[in-house]
């Protein structure tokens, strides 16, 4: 303080015409702005505008979790702004009055009050969210386990009971779907918005996570984590099934799977296990393809791969040409896209595999 203000009461001091202590109409103001906050933290709360419904029990359960940290929000939002507002209009400065504020000192009841509510609700708040976590992570003995596997830019996920691997994340209704999740290359972030849950995915490391769907329906999976130049393209489907129409799903891959294919040479059955391989192998994450339904936009497009390899490189034939360009992605990169696509294709698949490959992506015509 720069100046001694004199006592109250003393003849010096200047009259003051603002009310000191806390009269009948500030009792009554903060008796409504109570109510009213209480009323907007409870509506607040139970609205909970920021969020459309959950699609899992774990996404249910945090946002119940969500709209009571909302709703608390609101209710302090609404007594801090109301006083805010009640003490400019009650306490501003008459006009001509050049007078000094009166000069106040510490209140320790105050402050023992604004210190020890806020505590409470961070405790509060802090113990409820534990209860949820723990209720969350509970591993189920029937849960169906999934291994997910990130890399620039795609998703593919493995089911190692059935030694399938998908493109999309199919997942049967109400039963608990038991995630690992790891990444070929750097860190990317496993999120599905729609079910509330979002998991960092890393290169020398696995995470786990828990989910369980209770809406049928398609959903987006989205990496929220700057993974590189492609990062925003980095997305995949999660298909939430009917019991009976998941198992249809998984014997289809199965079937598909299991179909002996020939080391070289075209026939329809090798198109068809390319086909298959072009959905497995996360193919469709960077490389846009109408008869696969693919619209990546990392790479070319291989709509008619067929027709174009045939006269891309002169000679050399479109089935050398396309062989080349998945075994050895960094010898023929077309105009203006980037030297990306992993080089590890030829070694994750089988001679077989890559013949299936080769031939589907030569009937692109
Ligand atoms: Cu992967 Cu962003």
């Amino acid at each position: 303080m720069s100046h001694q203000s004199p006592t109250q009461g003393s003849p010096s001091a200047p009259a003051n015409p603002r009310p000191r202590t806390v009269d009948a109409v500030s009792k009554l103001f903060f008796v409504i702005l109570g109510i009213l906050a209480v009323v907007a933290g409870v509506g607040m709360g139970i609205w909970n505008p920021f969020l459309s419904g959950a699609a899992s029990v774990q996404g249910t359960d945090i946002d119940i979790l969500f709209g009571v940290a909302l709703g608390v929000s609101t209710a302090i939002f609404v007594i801090v702004e109301g006083t805010l507002v009640y003490s400019v209009v009650r306490f501003s400065r008459a006009p001509g009055d050049e007078s000094d504020g009166p000069p106040i000192r510490g209140n320790t009841t105050l402050e023992v009050i604004w210190t020890a509510i806020p505590a409470a609700i961070v405790v509060f708040l802090a113990i409820y969210s534990y209860q949820i976590l723990a209720k969350i992570d509970k591993l189920q003995p029937d849960a169906l386990n999934v291994e997910v596997r990130a890399m620039q830019y795609a998703w593919q996920f493995y089911y190692p009971d059935a030694g399938i691997t998908s493109n999309e994340l199919h997942m049967p209704l109400n039963r608990q779907v038991h995630l690992k999740l790891r990444s070929n290359d750097v860190i990317h972030s496993f999120w599905v918005p729609k079910f509330r849950m979002k998991k960092d995915v890393l290169p020398d490391r696995v995470t786990e996570t828990l989910l369980t769907a209770t809406d049928l329906g398609t959903y987006p999976i989205v990496c929220a984590e700057l993974c590189g130049a492609s990062h925003a393209l980095m997305r995949a489907n999660l298909v939430v099934q009917s019991a009976a129409d998941y198992e249809n799903w998984l014997a289809g891959q199965t079937a598909a799977k299991l179909q002996p294919a020939a080391t070289s040479g075209a026939s329809p059955d090798a198109v068809a296990q390319g086909k298959q391989l072009f959905a497995q192998s996360g193919c469709g994450g960077c490389h846009a393809l109408g008869d696969a339904n693919a619209a990546g936009q990392v790479g070319p497009s291989l709509d008619g791969a067929g027709t174009l390899a045939a006269t891309t490189v002169p000679g050399q034939s479109a089935e050398e040409y396309i062989r080349t360009s998945i075994v050895k992605p960094a010898e023929y990169v077309v105009t203006g896209y980037q030297p990306i696509m992993p080089g590890a294709y030829g070694t994750t698949l089988s001679e077989a595999e890559l013949n299936a490959l080769t031939q589907y992506l030569l009937a692109q015509k």
